[in-house]
């Protein structure tokens, strides 16, 4: 039986997602950083991680202590099936259901070096879209219905 939901979040669009597959499926919630003092090791858990340069944050961490059975990784770029292949090979998650979730940004929850990355990126975005200079600063794309594909699996598995 997976016991709970354990996820890690930076400026809280993985968090929304773990909140709202915890409602969809009645499983509890942990941050990573909160986990252990819910969660034994080996328990079974879902993983849900915010991607930076490709790599699912937190799944390390959760491989070491946990049973993972499912994990699914946040981001900006668009859903593609491309990009679940690359999301499964760069984080080593062949062997085990993955997913990708679209999250969102916030300029102002993000500091330091995330911050100028981010602005960097959307600045040549904004200037590829034929020219006209409006960045975006924030977008949140956290939806139920692109838990559909999780909750399906959910269902199946458990
Ligand atoms: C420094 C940095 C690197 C990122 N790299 C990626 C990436 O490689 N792929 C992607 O889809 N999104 C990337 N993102 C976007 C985040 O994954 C996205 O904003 C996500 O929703 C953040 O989730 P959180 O609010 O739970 O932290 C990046 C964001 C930052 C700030």
């Amino acid at each position: 039986m997976i016991k709970a939901i354990v996820y890690k979040s930076n400026t809280g669009f993985t968090k929304k997602y773990a909140e709202l597959l915890s409602t969809e499926t009645s499983l509890p919630h942990y941050s990573i950083e909160e986990s252990d003092k819910h969660l034994q090791k080996d328990d079974k858990i879902i993983f849900l991680g915010c991607i930076m340069a490709g790599s699912i944050k937190g799944l390390r961490k959760a491989k070491q202590r946990y049973n993972i059975r499912a994990a699914a990784g946040v981001g900006m770029t668009e859903p593609s099936a491309e990009y679940l292949a690359t999301l499964r090979k760069t984080n080593r998650l062949e062997s085990m259901p993955c997913f990708y979730l679209r999250g969102g940004f916030d300029i102002d929850k993000l500091h330091g070096l995330s911050r100028l990355i981010l602005s960097a990126a959307n600045s040549a975005a904004a200037k590829k879209n034929g020219g006209n200079n409006t960045e975006l600063n924030r977008a949140d794309y956290v939806s139920s219905e692109n838990l559909c594909e999780l909750m399906d699996w959910y269902r199946r598995n458990n």
